[in-house]
C-alpha cells in the first residue's frame, strides 16, 4: 500500500486517515507466512538474528508477532497515526515493545543496534526520492550490529505498471468499502492511486475519505548498487516469497543485504 502524497513525500501526514481502518483492510494478509518466509531467509544466509528493528512497521503486526516468537523488537515508522495503533495494540496484548516515529531516511535511535532489520509490504516503494531511499539504506546500516541483515521486499516497475492498485469492495455485509484507480508514468517510475473510502459504523450513515496514494518503482540493479554504497557486504534479490531470482515478470523482489 502506497503512502500518501503532499509537497514533501516525507511528511509525518502519511496513513493518517485510513490508520484506524488498515489492521480491517490487512484482515486478509498472510503475515503469518511472510514472518516464516522471513526466517527462512535468515536460515538460508546463515543469520541467526535475536534483535529484530521492524521498520515501516504501521500498526505493529509483524512487530508484535516478532515479539511473541521469542526476538527482541522495536517498530519505527513515519506515520504518527499507525504508530499511536502500534503502541495500543501492544499495551493491550502486554508487549513492551518501543516504538519511534520517525522518517526511515533520517532514522536515528540513538545507541540502539539491532541484528536484524526488517521492512515489508512493498513500504520502501513509498519513498520517493532516490537520494531519500538511499539515505534510509545508510541509516540501516548504521542500526545493525556486525553480520546483521536487512531484509525488505518492494513492488518492481513490473507490478505498478500492471495496474496492481486498481482494486475495490463494495459488498454489503463489508463495513469498509474502498475504490481505488492507479495511473503509472514510466518516465518518472511514479504510480499514483487516487483512493475513495466509505465505512459505515452501524448508523447506516457512510463516512467517505480519501486519500491519494504514491509509490515509485526502482530498478534492481540501482538498489542493489545503492546497498553496496551504504556499505552492505553482500546483497541477494529474490523472487517475492521464494528463493528463486528474480524472473522478467517478477511483480515483487526481496533484496536481503548482510552488514
Ligand atoms: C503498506 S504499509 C506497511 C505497514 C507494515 N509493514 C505492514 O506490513 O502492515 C506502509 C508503511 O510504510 C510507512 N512509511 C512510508 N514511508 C515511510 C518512511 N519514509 N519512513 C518510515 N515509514 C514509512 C507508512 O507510514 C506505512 O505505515
Amino acid at each position: 500500500m502506497p503512502a500518501t502524497p503532499s509537497s514533501n513525500p516525507t511528511t509525518p501526514a502519511a496513513f493518517s486517515a485510513v490508520a484506524p481502518y488498515y489492521d480491517h483492510l490487512m484482515s486478509g494478509v498472510p503475515y503469518r507466512f511472510w514472518i516464516a518466509y522471513v526466517e527462512r531467509l535468515w536460515k538460508k544466509h546463515s543469520l541467526a538474528p535475536k534483535s529484530v528493528l521492524d521498520l515501516a512497521c504501521g500498526t505493529g503486526t509483524v512487530t508484535r508477532m516478532l515479539a511473541q516468537r521469542g526476538y527482541v523488537t522495536a517498530g519505527v515508522d513515519l506515520s504518527g497515526p499507525m504508530i499511536a495503533i502500534a503502541r495500543e495494540r501492544a499495551t493491550e496484548e502486554n508487549f513492551s515493545i518501543p516504538f519511534y516515529e520517525q522518517d526511515a531516511a533520517d532514522m536515528d535511535l540513538g545507541v540502539s543496534r539491532f541484528d536484524a532489520v526488517i521492512s515489508l509490504f512493498d513500504s520502501l516503494n513509498n519513498i520517493l526520492e532516490d537520494d531519500r531511499l538511499q539515505s534510509a539504506f545508510r541509516r540501516m546500516h548504521d542500526h545493525l550490529n556486525p553480520g546483521g541483515s536487512f531484509i525488505f521486499d518492494v513492488n518492481t516497475e513490473f507490478a505498478l505498471e500492471q495496474g496492481m492498485f486498481n482494486q475495490s469492495c463494495s459488498r454489503k455485509d463489508e463495513p469498509l468499502h474502498y475504490r481505488w484507480r492507479s495511473r503509472y508514468n514510466s518516465e518518472t517510475r511514479i504510480c499514483t492511486v487516487s483512493m475513495t473510502f466509505s465505512y459505515d459504523s452501524g448508523t447506516g450513515e457512510r463516512e467517505t475519505f480519501k486519500e491519494t496514494h504514491i509509490q515509485k518503482g526502482y530498478a534492481k540493479d540501482e538498489i542493489t548498487r545503492w546497498l553496496k554504497e551504504a556499505g552492505f557486504a553482500t546483497v541477494t534479490v529474490y523472487d517475492g516469497y521464494s528463493t528463486d531470482p528474480p524472473r522478467k515478470r517478477s511483480d515483487r523482489l526481496f533484496y536481503v543485504a548482510v552488514k
